[in-house]
């Protein structure tokens, strides 16, 4: 398979674009086959990779180092709603866990973290009206932390890479942030296949 095409000039939340397109494809395409929207207990196993990834980078968004980087970052942080949206659905919070290995690198890995966060709200705004239209969710139960922000989900974001883009930083800066974002799509990743089996595998008649 071919390299992506990464254009230096481009600004960094594009390169990070580009540089984890494939791993994203892949999530997306892992995360349908899983069927979340066929029930809610479906959409719950989602809410709870959901509520794992954002419980690990939940001390980010309080970070003074990061927020001095990125305007009302701490405004940004999700994992209560997420946990609202569970407790709607019956559930509990998922038991507590170790932190992935690889967070806590440092302030240009963590930003790598964030952007995979932020980011993947623009997917939420599908993701909100599949809840809405297949499982009669909304932002006041069960699918809030997927409404857009009341500005628009695409303003939102756009003020995060704005910020983002405008970071000086060096190459091997720049490389850490790629990592930390790949390192937070394998995290998301490694949750999903705790939480979601694959609707294939559920329906597998026993040997
Ligand atoms: C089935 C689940 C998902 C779907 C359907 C989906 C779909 C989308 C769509 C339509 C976009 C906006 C279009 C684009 O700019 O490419 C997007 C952006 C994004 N998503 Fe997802 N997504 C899903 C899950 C996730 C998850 C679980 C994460 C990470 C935790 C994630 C991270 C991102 C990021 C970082 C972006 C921003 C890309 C950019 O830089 O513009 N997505 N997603």
């Amino acid at each position: 398979m071919n390299a992506p095409i990464v254009c230096l000039n481009a600004p960094r939340s594009q390169r990070l674009k580009t540089a984890t397109h494939q791993t994203h494809d892949a999530l997306d395409k892992r995360i349908m086959a899983a069927d979340i929207f066929a029930s809610r207990e479906h959409f719950a196993g989602f809410l709870r990779v959901q509520y794992r990834f954002h419980r690990d980078i939940e001390h980010l968004y309080a970070d003074a180092a990061l927020a001095a980087l990125l305007p009302a970052l701490a405004e940004r942080a999700r994992l209560l709603k997420i946990a609202n949206d569970l407790s709607d659905l019956g559930h509990g919070v998922p038991e507590p866990g170790a932190p992935p290995a690889t967070l806590g690198q440092g302030i240009w890995h963590s930003l790598g973290w964030l952007y995979v966060a932020e980011g993947s709200n623009l997917g939420g705004t599908v993701l909100f009206k599949m809840a809405r239209d297949q499982l009669g969710l909304h932002r006041g139960f069960g699918a809030g932390h997927l409404a857009g922000h009341p500005e628009g989900a695409a303003r939102h974001w756009r003020q995060f890479t704005q910020a983002l883009d405008s970071i000086v930083m060096d190459d091997l800066q720049e490389q850490q942030v790629i990592d930390g974002a790949c390192q937070a799509f394998v995290t998301v990743r490694g949750y999903v296949e705790q939480e979601l089996p694959r609707v294939a595998d559920t329906q597998a008649s026993p040997a």
